[in-house]
């Protein structure tokens, strides 16, 4: 094979090719209480980052603003190259769609089968043929390992399971960013490993970038390229895993390290 040849950027997990994420001074206040201080950070495509931090810090703010839940009162945030504040609504609908969320409590859409909950975005939003859309979630489906459940009601499933659908609802979108706070701290722990190893696997079979907040600490040591330590409102520090776990050089990261580890 010739040694020249580009990687298919449509399957190399190593594809990175610049910014996709970026936060340019956002600032977020909920009344007196200033969540996020004129925040800077960017994520680089392809890039797994952990956001780690004490209860409170603006982790899941973080979140919130990328997925529009949201409104920054400062500063700009950009997905992909596309505005998602200050934009207009057609803007924020455009760079909106490039993203994905796995939350905590599953939120699926109880009166809906499993197979709809993966329909009904792609069908609704991305303006999917239905036949597609069930073909892609059977086989989203497969792949969490719940081919059997297409047509079974939340309800029916383990937590485990309610979030592999989660997850699974997440992909059918085709996100170029898969954001995920806390997606096993509501499950019993015998079901948390099976979520973190198919976390693992889409890290490393896809080339999809990942912003991860998490108190799984192997998880993020295995997954991650880069950590973000937040407090009061700002990243304080930043490196690779080995770094951030093994020689934080912050105060307040060890701190909150030796809290928790
Ligand atoms: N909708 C809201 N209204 C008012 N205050 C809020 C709201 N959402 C978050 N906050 C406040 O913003 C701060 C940051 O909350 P956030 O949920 O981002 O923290 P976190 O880092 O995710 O914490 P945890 O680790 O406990 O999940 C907290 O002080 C919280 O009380
Ligand atoms: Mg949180």
């Amino acid at each position: 094979m010739p040694t020249d040849t580009p990687p298919n950027p449509e399957t190399s997990p190593e594809r990175s090719s610049g910014e996709l994420i970026r936060f340019e001074q956002v600032t977020k206040r909920f009344g007196e209480n200033t969540v996020l201080d004129h925040l800077d950070f960017s994520v680089d495509a392809g890039k797994h980052v952990t956001l780690i931090g004490p209860s409170g810090s603006g982790k899941t703010t973080i979140l919130r603003l990328l997925m529009t839940l949201l409104k920054p009162d400062e500063g700009t945030i950009t997905v992909d190259g596309k505005k998602l504040f200050p934009a207009s609504e057609k803007e924020r609908r455009e760079a909106r769609k490039q993203i994905g969320m796995v939350f905590q409590q599953f939120n699926l859409f109880p009166n809906m089968s499993v197979l709809r909950n993966i329909t009904e975005a792609p069908v609704t939003v991305l303006g999917m043929s239905k036949d597609e859309a069930v073909e892609r979630a059977k086989g989203l489906l497969d792949m969490v390992g719940l081919a059997d459940k297409c047509d079974a009601r939340p309800s029916q499933l383990s937590g485990g399971q309610q979030q592999r659908v989660a997850i699974a609802r997440a992909l059918a979108m085709r996100p170029k960013v898969l954001l995920l706070d806390e997606v096993t701290s509501a499950l019993d722990p015998e079901l948390v490993a099976g979520v973190l190893d198919l976390l693992r696997d889409i890290a490393r079979t896809t080339d999809i970038t990942m912003l991860c907040v998490t108190h799984e600490m192997n998880f993020a040591r295995d997954i991650s390229d880069q950590v973000l330590m937040f407090d009061a409102g700002r990243v304080i520090e930043t490196g690779p895993p080995e770094q951030i776990f093994n020689e934080p050089e912050n105060d307040r990261t060890r701190e909150f390290l030796s809290a928790i580890l």
